[in-house]
C-alpha cells in the first residue's frame, strides 16, 4: 500500500493515562479526537481502587468529552494488596469496568499503593479468573538488585509465568512491552494472553534519550530499550498477529515535573499518536496491517464490538505543538516543534 490519503475502522487506545480534574480539558479531547473507546488507567492520588470511585472518575471524564464527541472511556480498578474480592463481584457486574490493574509497589507514577507480593493477591485473581475480568500487568520487577533495563525480562521468568501456571484461564495483557523477551513471551504463549505496543517504544530507542543531551520528555517506564528490542517490537506490531494491538502508554506530566533534577515517567503521545503509529507501519511497509492492529485485535481480546465508524489520515507534514496547557502549567507532547508525516483528517461513517 502506497497511498498519500487512506481510512481505517476508527481505533482504539487500549491503554491510556488521562489524569483528573482540570487536566481532563486537555488530555480528554486530544484522545477523543479519533479513539473511540480508551481504557482509561487508575493510578491517580489517591488510586481508583473501588468501583464507585471508578464510577465517579469516569463521569468527570465524559464531562470532558467536547460537544458531539463520542469517545467511551474504559475503567480500571487498581490493585492493591487489600483489594477485597468482593470489589470483583462488583466489577465484574459493570460493562464500563474493563479490568484490573497490576503495579509492583513502587515501580512507576504513583504505584506506591500497589503490590507488594503477588501472593497477596491470590484470591482476587482466582475470582477474577472466575469472572473473566482481564488482569493488566505493569510488567516490570521493582527490584534494587535488578538494573532498569533487565526489569521486564525478570518480570517475565519470576512473576508472570508462575502467574499463568497458577490461572492458566486468567486473561492477561502484559502493558507497553519493550523488549524481544516480551514479544517472543507472548508470541508462545498459550491463550488468553495479549499486549499492548506503544507509538513510542516502536519510535525510539535509548540512544535517542541520552545519546547527544538527555531528553526528559522521553523518559518513560518501562524505559526506552536497545534498537534490537525496538525492532522486535516493530515486528510484533506489523506481524498481524492478534495479541498484539494498540495501547499508547500517553502519560501527560506538568513540564515543571519533566524538566527537573528527578524528573518524572511518562510521554505525552495522543495528540499524535495515530499518526505516529502510521508513521512506524508505513516505515515497516505494513500500513495495510494497522486497522487491525489499532482497530480490532484489543477490541476481540477483550470480546467487544468492532467500531464501525472510520477515520481518515492524509499523507501532509505538520508541525506537533511545543506545548499545551494542562491544569495550571503545561505539558510537552511527543515530538514537540518537529514534524509528522501523517495527519489525521476526520472521523466519518
Ligand atoms: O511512563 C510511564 N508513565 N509509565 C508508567 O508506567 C506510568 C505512566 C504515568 O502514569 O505517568
Ligand atoms: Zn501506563
Amino acid at each position: 500500500m502506497n497511498r498519500d490519503k487512506f481510512s481505517i475502522t476508527r481505533p482504539d487506545d487500549w491503554h491510556l493515562h488521562l489524569r483528573d480534574r482540570a487536566a481532563l480539558a486537555t488530555s480528554v479531547p486530544h484522545s477523543a479526537r479519533c479513539f473511540r473507546r480508551a481504557i482509561v488507567m487508575p493510578n491517580l492520588k489517591p488510586p481508583v481502587t473501588s468501583v464507585a470511585a471508578a464510577g465517579e472518575y469516569r463521569e468527570r471524564i465524559v464531562q470532558a468529552i467536547p460537544p458531539g464527541g463520542s469517545f467511551e472511556p474504559l475503567m480500571t480498578l487498581y490493585l492493591t494488596d487489600n483489594l477485597p474480592v468482593s470489589e470483583i463481584d462488583l466489577a465484574a457486574r459493570e460493562p464500563w469496568l474493563a479490568a484490573v490493574k497490576y503495579y509492583p509497589a513502587g515501580a512507576t507514577t504513583n504505584s506506591e499503593s500497589g503490590v507488594t507480593a503477588i501472593e497477596k493477591v491470590y484470591p482476587v485473581l482466582a475470582r477474577m479468573e472466575e469472572a473473566d475480568l482481564p488482569l493488566l500487568l505493569h510488567g516490570e520487577v521493582n527490584d534494587a538488585e535488578i538494573d532498569i533495563f533487565d526489569r521486564e525480562a525478570v518480570f517475565i521468568d519470576r512473576i508472570l509465568q508462575p502467574l499463568r501456571e497458577r490461572f492458566p484461564r486468567l486473561r492477561i495483557v502484559l502493558e507497553h512491552i519493550t523488549t524481544r523477551e516480551a514479544a517472543q513471551y507472548v508470541t508462545e504463549a498459550p491463550a488468553p494472553i495479549g499486549a499492548t505496543i506503544t507509538a513510542h517504544h516502536l519510535l525510539y530507542h535509548r540512544s535517542d534519550m541520552l545519546a547527544g543531551g538527555i531528553r526528559p520528555h522521553l523518559y518513560c517506564l518501562p524505559i526506552l530499550k536497545r534498537d534490537i528490542h525496538r525492532e522486535a517490537l516493530r515486528a510484533a506490531a506489523t506481524s498481524g498477529n492478534p495479541r498484539f494491538f494498540l495501547g499508547t502508554d500517553s502519560a501527560p506530566h506538568a513540564v515543571t515535573d519533566k524538566e527537573t533534577a528527578c524528573g518524572c515517567a511518562g510521554i505525552y503521545t495522543a495528540p499524535s499518536a495515530l499518526e505516529l503509529y502510521a508513521e512506524v507501519f508505513e516505515e515497516e511497509q505494513a500500513l495495510d496491517r494497522l486497522e487491525a492492529f489499532a482497530a480490532f485485535h484489543g477490541a476481540d481480546f477483550y470480546g467487544m464490538e468492532r467500531n464501525s465508524s472510520r477515520v481518515e489520515l492524509v499523507r501532509e507534514d505538520w508541525t506537533a505543538s511545543e506545548r499545551f496547557a494542562f491544569s495550571d502549567d503545561e505539558v510537552v507532547p511527543i515530538r514537540a516543534g518537529e514534524k509528522i508525516r501523517w495527519k489525521f483528517a476526520g472521523t466519518g461513517s
